[in-house]
Parts: structure tokens; sequence; C-alpha cells
């Protein structure tokens, strides 16, 4: 029997067409075992109808090879196991019906359906975060709301931790949810102080010790975001904790102004604790939050409640658009510990937890603490966190690569069992390419992906999945209205 080389070798030159028939027909012969050639069933190679012997037939021209000669390159051959490792999105045979329809799987022709939850129950994921990246405008909010949306119908809940352009707000009234709306000009007080839900697991004491750890947390957060990093004495820390337990004791749920009082006119056993200035300059810093640009916003008991039942939460803070890079840190660090006093419930459903824009959110020390905090807990609390970025090169503006900061927010990225790519420029790749683990073959495919399509990797496998959206879906989760005619 001749072998695939010899045949493909030799094409006579002036070969006729029922000559070329029978060649082919013989090369098809010599894939013992098989009914069709395996470049054929794969669609492999370009111009696939042809066969391999279509990539040693070169076009006419000065550059063309052609010659006294022929140039007879031999056709590559692969074990279907090697293309499986180098392009695993085309080998893939699916992650099966359950879950949220997404959309079409390019390469392997069929629906593509995703749930962290299901996943991690069949042993696809070991954890259910999620990691959406991409360049502006390809889609990565698009497929966040789809996934979003279509979840809530299935019984999902879902809270939108960072919108910092609003855009989640129509989703929540198109699916029945609420929206909480903070900046200035907003009639909405939120209290980051609030105890939130109580889960039924935690003793009385338990319960406060987490509620105490919480607030000491987010006041030691926002005066180090008030003095830029700039560590607090051992004495402030004491002043700062004294304060607070003072005004818990006068109020079960005290607000920032009223630890504020307490700083600046501290009691007698403060006084003799860490003298009388030993808090002044702790209540200089935290004042911001109380008047200036956040005035009004975070200063006064909630007028709003989270609402557990509810299938989707939005905190939107699109009114502080043109605010300082501060105020926006305040405002994020406010109403985070705000919403995960809210959704660190152990009894509150399964939901989904989305960090719109989110290199912001990393940039941030206390937040970057409270998402790996977050992280790391998705499975007691039962959320599934999903992170939405543009480039792991944002991540730069972090600090450099030895900064322990950076390090741990490339862990949020690497440590996503779901990771989502959409289009990324060629200069960006080599960072994703290594962050999110991806074969020379799948950042050829990312380079290239058209708007709405995405490079899935989830667990070990790939897909390149098409997300499909209906013609009322796109009314309510476009961001084009203002670039439209
Ligand atoms: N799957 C899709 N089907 C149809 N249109 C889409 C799809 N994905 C995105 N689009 C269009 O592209 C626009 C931009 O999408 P989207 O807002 O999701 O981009 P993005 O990647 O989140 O951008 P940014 O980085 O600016 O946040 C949408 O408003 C929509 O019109
Ligand atoms: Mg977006």
């Amino acid at each position: 029997m001749k072998t695939i080389k010899q045949a493909v070798a030799f094409i006579p030159s002036n070969e006729s067409r029922g000559a070329r028939r029978e060649r082919r027909a013989l090369q098809e012969i010599t894939v013992a075992g098989r009914e069709e050639p395996f470049w054929k069933k794969m669609g492999l190679l370009a111009g696939d109808e042809e066969g391999p012997d279509a990539t040693t037939r070169q076009p006419f021209g000065t550059h063309s090879f052609k010659g006294p000669h022929r140039l007879h390159p031999a056709p590559h051959r692969a074990s279907t196991m090697t293309f499986a490792a180098a392009y695993p999105f085309l080998t893939e045979s699916g992650l099966g019906h359950e879950g949220t329809y997404i959309g079409s799987d390019v390469f392997g022709s069929g629906a593509f359906s995703y749930d962290p939850w299901v996943l991690y129950e069949k042993g696809v994921i070991s954890g259910p975060s999620i990691v959406i990246i991409g360049t502006v405008g390809t889609g990565k909010s698009m497929c966040a709301k789809s996934l979003v949306a279509r979840s809530i119908t299935l019984g999902r809940k879902a809270a939108v931790a960072s919108d910092p352009k609003g855009e989640w707000v129509s989703v929540a009234n198109a699916v029945g949810g609420k929206v909480i709306s903070v900046g200035p000009g907003r009639s909405t007080r939120v209290n980051p102080l609030d105890a939130g839900p109580r889960s039924r697991e935690l003793s009385n004491a338990q319960w406060q010790a987490v509620v105490r750890q919480r607030r000491r947390q987010l006041l030691v957060a926002l005066v180090s975001l008030m003095r830029q990093g700039v560590p607090m004495h051992p004495v402030e820390h004491t002043a700062l904790d004294m304060a607070l337990t003072e005004a818990v004791a006068a109020n079960e749920t005290p607000t920032l102004p009223m630890v504020l009082e307490y700083l600046l006119n501290p009691s007698k056993e403060t006084r003799e604790l860490v003298g009388p200035e030993g808090g002044r300059a702790v209540a200089h810093s935290l004042r911001r939050t109380v008047s200036g640009d956040l005035e009004g916003m975070f200063d006064a008991p909630s007028t709003v409640s989270f609402d557990a039942d509810a299938p989707m939460m939005v905190m939107d803070t699109s009114a502080l658009i043109g605010a300082s890079e501060q105020a926006l840190s305040l405002a994020a660090a406010c109403g985070a510990t705000w919403l995960e006093a809210a959704i660190t419930n152990p009894d509150g459903g399964k939901r989904i937890v989305v960090y719109d824009e989110g290199w912001r959110m990393l940039a941030d020390p206390y937040m970057l603490v409270k998402m790996s905090e977050q992280w790391r807990l998705a499975r007691t609390y039962g959320i599934a966190n999903l992170l939405i970025m543009h480039k792991v090169a944002d991540l730069n503006e972090i600090g450099d690569s030895t900064s322990g900061h950076r390090q741990k927010a490339l862990g949020l990225l690497t440590e996503a069992d779901t990771r989502i790519i959409y289009r990324q420029k060629h200069d960006s790749m080599s960072l994703t390419k290594d962050a999110l683990g991806l074969t020379e073959a799948e950042c050829g495919q990312v380079e290239e992906l058209p708007k709405g399509v995405g490079l899935w990797k989830v667990g070990n496998r790939s897909f390149i999945v098409a997300n499909e959206v209906t013609s009322d879906e796109l009314t309510v989760f476009s961001t084009d209205h203002r670039m439209m005619p």
C-alpha cells in the first residue's frame, strides 16, 4: 500500500482530472480505517476540502516558488492527542446542556451552556470564580449581563458590587432587581457600618466579633486611603478602636459621624489610654468621608436595606464619574463593605457577584483584601465572583512585578477557574498568556476574535463561544446608545 507521503509527493505536472481523482481516492484509502481523511473531518487545514496536497500547490506569481523543480513540503500531520493539547477548543465535546445558555460553541457547532455551581458539582472546575478579560468594547459586559440575567430565570441571584458606569441599572430593572444609587445629589444613604443580615450558623458572640472585625477593617482602610498608604501608629489604632467601641455602646448601629465624634471628643478612659491628642490625626483623616466630596452618601443610617430576596442588587456609583481617585476609592470601600455584609451570608442562596471595571478595585489595597477574602470563601457563601477587566497589563499600575499587592491581584486572575478571554491586542498577549495559561494556538485565536466571541477556559477545558443575545436583550444590555445616530 502506498503511504500518504508517496501519494502526495508525486503530483504529475500535467495531471488530468481523472488521474487526480484516482490519486485522491488512493490517498483516502491510505488513511486506514477511516471513511474520510482526518483533515476533512476536523476541518483543520486551510483549504481543507482539498486535503493535504492543497498545501503543496503553490499559487502562480513572483514569489510562488514555481521553477524547474517543484517544492513539495511534507504535509503537517499530528495525532488527535497532539491536536487536543495545541488546539483544545477544536477537539472539545462540550460541557453538557445544564446551566445558562450562553451561545454557540464555534468549533463544536453546538449550544454552549454554563453554570459555575453545576460545573463545580461535576468536578469540571474547582472554584466558582470567573474572570472576563478583553479590550474595550469587545462584549465583556454583554457576556456577563446575559449570564447574570439568564441565570436569574433559573433561580440564581446576582449582586453588582461595582458599576461605575451605571450600565447594570437597566438590567436590574428588567429582571425585577433593586438599584442602590449613591452619589452627589442622590437621596440614598448607605451606612457602611451596618451589620448586615446575620447568619444562622453563628452564635451571638461570634456574630458580634464578625461585625466588629468588619467595621474595624473598614475604618482602618478609610484612614489608610486618606493617607495614601502611610500606616497608622499603634496609638491611633487604639484610639480608633476605643471610639468604635464607645459608638457601638451608645448605638447598636453606629454611623461614621458618631465614630468621628468619639475620636474628636474622647472619653476620659480613652484620654488616659492614648492621651488627649492620640486620635486627633485619625479623626481628620476620617473626616473626608462625612464632609467634602462624599458628604451625604455614607454618613447617615441607611435609607435602603439589602433585599435578600431580590433577584439582583446593583450598587450604582455612576454619579461619581469625574470624582477624584481618592473619593472613588472611599466610595468603593464603603459601598462594597455594605454589600459584602449582605452577601457573605451562607443562607443567602447562590449568587453571582459582579465587579465590572474591576481593575479599579484591584488597585485598591483594601478592596483587594476584601476581594481575596471573597474569592477564598466563595464556596462557603455560595457565591460566584465575576471580575471584568481590560488587560492583565492594567495590574502594572499597581506596582512592579515584585510587589506583593500586584502578586495578590494577579492571584485572583490565575485562581479563577473560569477565564473568559475576549479579543486582546497583540502587545497585551504575552502577559495574558502567562497569567491565564493560554497555548500559542489559543493566543492566535484571541487576537482575531470578533466582537461578542470569547475563548472560554473552563477548568482545563477550552471553547470558543459566540455569545448570542436576542434583540430584546440587546436593547437592555447595550452600551452603545450614545454612539448611535
Ligand atoms: N454578543 C453580542 N451580540 C451583539 N452585540 C454585541 C455583543 N457583544 C457586544 N455587542 C455590542 O458591543 C457593544 C459593546 O459591548 P460591551 O459593553 O459588552 O463591551 P465591553 O467589552 O464591556 O466594553 P468596555 O470595555 O467599554 O466596558 C454592546 O453595546 C453591543 O452593542
Ligand atoms: Mg463593559
